[in-house]
């Protein structure tokens, strides 16, 4: 059983901990055409309870973890997840789903907590992620922990592709004041 995983204001939760009430939200978010644009696919158009038994089996993969994000009112903002977990790497996915949270810090703070928990319980090497070119605001929030790009691909749709990684070692060496290091202990 892993403990909580908490950063700042946000409490990652499992999947398959979340209530009825975040599950509305999940259906909110992936049906939502601007954050489906965001992450390259089409709003989802499935009944909650099949996008839910969907979600659900995916976040029993042993290659997946799949959490939701809360603030510091308890309220659910989004999802964050590790997938393709093979060896010592993974690929990280977020979605702050509510759009008065974007800009204010929370989706940082979620990656914050989930790379902790991938390099310091998990043991993993490197995590990646890929992003668009044109979603600055995540390039700026993934530099904030201390992502580092690494190339930029086409894509088949004629977008482009950000690929962006942070290694174990980068992320424990970063800059912190002591008062954060203490923070985190
Ligand atoms: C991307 C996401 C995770 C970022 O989390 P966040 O909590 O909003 O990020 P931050 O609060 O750190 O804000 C990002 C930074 O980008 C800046 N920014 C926002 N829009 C920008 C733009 N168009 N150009 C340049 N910078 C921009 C913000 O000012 C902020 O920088 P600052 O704190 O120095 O002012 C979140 O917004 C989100 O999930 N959005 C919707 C879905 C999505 O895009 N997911 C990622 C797909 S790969």
């Amino acid at each position: 059983m892993t403990a909580p995983l908490r950063f700042k204001r946000v409490l990652l939760k499992p999947l398959a901990e979340l209530d009825q009430q975040a599950w509305r939200r999940i259906h909110a978010h992936f049906r939502d055409p601007e954050i489906a644009y965001l992450n390259g696919t089409a709003p989802n158009r499935m009944p909650l309870w099949l996008l839910k038994r969907i979600l659900k089996a995916d976040s029993r993969r042993p290659d997946r973890m799949t959490f939701g994000i809360f603030d510091e009112l308890g309220a659910y903002i989004g999802t964050i997840e590790l997938y393709d977990m093979h060896q010592d790497e993974a690929t990280l996915g977020i979605i702050i789903g509510e759009r008065t949270h974007w800009n204010r810090g929370y989706g940082p703070e979620a990656i914050h907590a989930l790379l902790k928990h991938a390099f310091k319980d998990l043991g993993l090497q490197r995590v990646k992620l890929s992003t668009f070119a044109d979603n600055l605001r995540a390039q700026e929030a993934f530099k904030k922990v201390g992502f580092i790009e690494m190339r930029r691909l086409k894509t088949p749709a004629g977008r482009t592709d950000v690929q962006m990684q942070i290694n174990r070692n980068a992320w424990l060496l970063r800059p912190q004041t002591d008062r954060q290091r203490a923070a985190e202990l």
